[in-house]
């Protein structure tokens, strides 16, 4: 088994800073708790002084896990640091996570700082959270890019002063693997106390190295890895932690070291995610996408008919990836739904439960045969959202080779209902243009994407929509057996993301 390595998931706030990925309250609770069901030791649940609904986001998580520790992000500041704590105070395990650029770059034309007062705030920063909790993370933003015998003095500064746990990101991908390697092994020889406390990294994956990098980090004794489910995060994102768990578990003849982590729950975490945040996994994305464990040429087919092994390193049941598996029809009841939801960790209200079934019965009276995946996009829909402000009530669409495309939208605005009808050059097109002329959305459409979420022609249609408004960019999504319903849901969607992100801007 060897020496643990701590699973710190970052998803909930580097993660939320992809473009679009922006999650409600509901939403983000649900991640957590999966993440937790996953075995994921620490969770980042957000930034709480970027803005209220970051902070009640946290605060709510806080009070929700039970067995992982709860973070909380704040830059090397008393009027952060506190803000953070207020929003974790509550939870089994918290842990404030403070942070302060090391780099000349960041220090020079960001911070504006010399070395000396980034060495004073690193002490202040972490004596304050200190006061709060004993289980306080430090930082040191663009390590790699910093000179290394003054991320060496900053560190040691921030164990006097009581970190527990010592964070060496590389904030922009540059780090390549030997050379981080070699930082790492640099650190631990040469600053004082270091033994004392966990040593983590985080990396960015600009260069796409972010996996390599982290996993040379543990090679040369770092015990926390950073990352976010499905990678996830700004710009190119960060290290893939459902790469990094199976990375160390296949080899584990090289790493000698051990996580917490379940395999059999990552499948699910990353559709959970990529479901919620509307990021879709690329088909051959490792360990999660929908092509990583499929054998398409001849010889390998053959292989793996004869032994798995010819061509297969880890099976995708031990990440949990089974067949799709029938659960439930347009005969089952109540009781066989709820046992159903509950075997998929959602933990819902009489009410919501109510409501998930109605939802059911409707979609099995069209589809007949329901699945997991169908489960989880009616729980998604109906009940992780938030309240929205506009609502779809009715849509009529004629459209064929011979017809101009038109659409007759019904929709809830605000409670009120308004009805329009618009053409278009195709069916969703026409719809798309007359829920404009309803909301009067100034936004810009970027993407727009189906797939089924299922195999078969009954199955639902899964729409992304990818919108933009004033620099700000969401993503919607819509599950319906009607592909045109579908579309309209996830545009509708992705408005209300847009209300939603206006409302949280004005501090609502
Ligand atoms: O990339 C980074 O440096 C960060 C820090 C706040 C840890 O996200
Ligand atoms: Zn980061």
């Amino acid at each position: 088994m060897g020496e643990k390595i701590v699973i710190f998931d970052t998803t909930l706030r580097d993660g939320e800073q992809s473009p679009g990925a922006a999650m409600n309250v509901a939403e983000k609770v649900r991640i957590a708790q999966q993440l937790e069901k996953m075995g994921v030791d620490v969770i980042e649940a957000g930034f709480p002084i970027s803005s209220q609904g970051d902070f009640e986001a946290v605060k709510t998580i806080a009070e929700a896990i039970t067995h992982s520790e709860v973070a909380a992000l704040a830059r090397a500041n008393a009027q952060d640091i506190d803000r953070a704590w207020e929003s974790i105070k509550t939870a089994k395990f918290p842990r404030l996570h403070t942070f302060i650029s090391t780099s000349d770059i960041h220090l020079k034309y960001q911070l504006r700082k010399s070395r000396e007062e980034v060495m004073r705030i690193a002490a202040q920063s972490v004596a304050r959270a200190k006061k709060h909790t004993d289980n306080v993370e430090f930082s040191t933003m663009d390590a790699t890019r910093s000179d290394s015998k003054f991320l060496a003095a900053v560190i040691e500064t921030a164990i006097e002063a009581g970190a527990t746990t010592i964070n060496i990101p590389d904030t922009v991908g540059y780090a390549i693997p030997s050379e981080f390697g070699e930082l790492i092994r640099t650190l631990r020889q040469t600053v004082k106390g270091i033994e004392k406390v966990t040593l983590s990294v985080h990396c960015h994956n600009d260069l796409g190295l972010a996996v390599a990098n982290s996993l040379i980090a543990i090679q040369n004794g770092v015990r926390q890895v950073e990352g976010t489910i499905n990678g996830i995060g700004e710009r190119a994102g960060n290290t893939s932690l459902e790469e990094v768990v199976m990375a160390i578990r296949t080899r584990k003849d090289l790493f000698h070291v051990s996580t917490r982590i379940v395999p059999k729950h990552i499948f699910a975490t990353s559709r959970l995610v990529s479901k919620i945040t509307g990021m879709v996994v690329q088909p051959n994305k490792a360990i999660v996408g929908a092509n990583a464990f499929a054998h398409e040429s001849g010889i390998h087919q053959d292989g793996v008919l004869k032994d798995k092994q010819t061509y297969e390193i880890m099976t995708p049941e031990s990440v949990g990836i089974s067949q799709s598996s029938l659960v439930l029809g347009k005969l089952s009841g109540r009781h066989a739904f709820k046992e159903r939801l509950k075997e998929l960790g959602f933990r819902l209200s009489e009410k919501d439960v109510e409501l998930a079934f109605t939802r059911f019965k409707e979609l099995a009276d069209k589809k007949h045969e329901i699945y997991d995946e169908d489960i989880e996009s009616i729980v998604a829909e109906e009940i992780l959202r938030m309240p929205d402000r506009y609502k779809l009530v009715y849509l009529n669409v004629i459209s064929g080779n011979v017809t101009v495309p038109t659409a007759t939208v019904k929709m809830e605005v605000d409670g009120e209902i308004i009805q329009e009808a618009g053409f278009g050059d195709g069916p969703v097109d026409a719809t798309f243009k007359t829920i404009k002329k309803i909301t009067r959305t100034r936004s810009k459409l970027l993407q727009f994407a189906v797939s089924a979420i299922t195999g078969g022609t009954e199955a639902q249609g899964e729409v992304t929509v990818r919108l933009e408004e004033k620099g700000r960019a969401v993503i919607g999504q819509g599950a319906d057996t009607d592909v045109i319903v579908a579309s309209a849901k996830a545009y509708i969607n992705a408005l209300n993301k847009l209300e939603y992100r206006k409302k949280e801007l004005r501090g609502l």
